[in-house]
């Protein structure tokens, strides 16, 4: 098979990017190692900002979002006595929309045979070959046999432990990374959240983030050593932790209820560089990774979609070879600004376990400046909503 660009995964990235580039008329194939509905298993964070939001309706697909999604013009920081609300929407001009990714991968998958865009699941053994050269290749197996795309661009969107970051040259790549020493206890019930918007909190205990999929679907977390197993916490443990953590105002209006879904999840900062290397272009998770904290993965993804779809456009219908050789630096002074963002509200907002009481001062002080400056809230709510791209 031969087409323009070939794109290695069909999560929210490759999917966004396969779209995107039919539209442009570019031809592609996206090749994914799991099933459809594998990709849809995966509960993962949904507020989304506006570069997000705005290519899901420059394709069209924005429907069910603007529908089923939560628009959010503010959120709670918590200091386990008071709540302090970030305006966003009064600060900004702007908000969010929590919509999980689970519906914005569906979004897309939907619309592909209908709009053409071949997505090829279950594909076997990916390999990607002279990314080097201007005639890359990928080889894989589907059903047993033994397949090959050859193409003129091929765009890693397979994610942290995908094969597209690994083609690079160690000589070439060179990997930035923090991995934190807690992990985020997550627990998913069909019960009302306790709040309208959500609530990240740093209590003596412990973090805490009360979040949501729908008015009658919640998403808690609370961080916990990683040492800790998801099965020594009982429902009723994780809801007493919570309205401690929460504190009483939240803790009030937390309704409790089975868990229909329970993880522990691990937590690291990872920037890769560089996001481009001859033929071979990185997006999303492949090239970087931050704590959930600012809910900038998808995001994330979404804004090095924006500048890679700018590229290519620019490089098969202009010959701008320059465009993609640029895509790099472009996406990374944006992915690094993100994971300045996730990193400060992660060392706000947790409990270090190398902390002492001079730290633990430090972030009760940045909480009550926080809660008493608006310069400072304008800082967090432009981050939160997302920095231009
Ligand atoms: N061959 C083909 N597909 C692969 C391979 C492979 N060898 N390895 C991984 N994949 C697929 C995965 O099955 C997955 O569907 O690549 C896809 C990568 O998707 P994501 O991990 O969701 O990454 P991305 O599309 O960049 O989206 C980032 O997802 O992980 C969350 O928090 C993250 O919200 C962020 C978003
Ligand atoms: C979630 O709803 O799963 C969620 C929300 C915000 C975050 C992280 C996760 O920062």
């Amino acid at each position: 098979m031969k087409t323009d660009v070939a794109i290695i995964g069909a999560g929210p990235a490759g999917l966004l990017l396969g779209h995107l580039l039919r539209a442009e008329g570019i031809a592609c194939v996206v090749l994914e190692r799991q099933t459809g509905d594998y990709v849809l298993s995966r509960i993962r964070a949904g507020v989304l900002e506006r570069v997000t939001v705005g290519l899901m309706e420059r394709l069209g697909l924005d429907a069910r979002m603007k529908a089923e999604g939560l628009p959010h013009g503010g959120f709670n920081l918590a200091d386990g006595e008071r709540l302090i609300r970030i305006d966003v929407a009064g600060l900004t001009g702007d908000s969010v929309m929590v919509y999980g990714q689970t519906e914005l991968t569906r979004d897309l998958m939907d619309a592909a045979e209908p709009r053409g865009l071949e997505v090829i699941y279950e594909a076997g053994d990916v390999a990607l070959h002279a990314i080097d050269s201007d005639s890359p290749y990928v080889t894989y197996s589907k059903d047993g046999v033994a397949a090959r795309i050859d193409a003129r661009i091929v765009v890693g969107c397979d994610g942290f432990h995908g094969p597209s970051r690994r083609a690079i040259p160690a000589s070439v790549g060179q990997v930035f990374e923090r991995v934190y020493p807690f992990g985020w206890l997550g627990i998913l019930a069909d019960v009302p959240p306790c709040n309208h918007e959500l609530i990240y909190a740093n209590h003596e205990r412990g973090f805490a983030l009360a979040s949501m999929r729908s008015p009658t679907r919640s998403r808690y977390y609370i961080d916990v050593p990683l040492t800790e197993k998801v099965e020594d916490w009982s429902d009723d443990r994780i809801w007493d932790e919570l309205a401690v953590r929460l504190g009483p105002e939240a803790a009030a209006q937390i309704t409790r209820g089975p868990s229909i879904e329970k993880s522990i999840a691990p937590l690291r900062s990872f920037v890769f560089e560089p996001m481009r290397h001859g033929s071979l272009l990185l997006c999303g998770d492949s090239a970087h990774i931050v704590p959930p904290t600012g809910a900038k993965g998808l995001n994330l993804a979404a804004s090095d979609v924006h500048y890679a779809v700018e590229a290519l456009v620019a490089f098969f219908r202009h010959g701008d070879a320059d465009a993609v050789a640029g895509y790099s630096a472009k996406a990374l002074a944006r992915v690094w600004k993100s994971e300045r963002f996730s990193w400060s509200l992660t060392k706000l907002m947790h409990r270090f376990p190398e902390d002492g009481p001079f730290e633990r001062r430090m972030q009760v002080a940045e909480l009550d400046y926080i809660a008493s400056s608006e310069a400072a809230q304008r800082v967090i709510a432009e981050n939160y909503v997302g920095l231009p791209v």
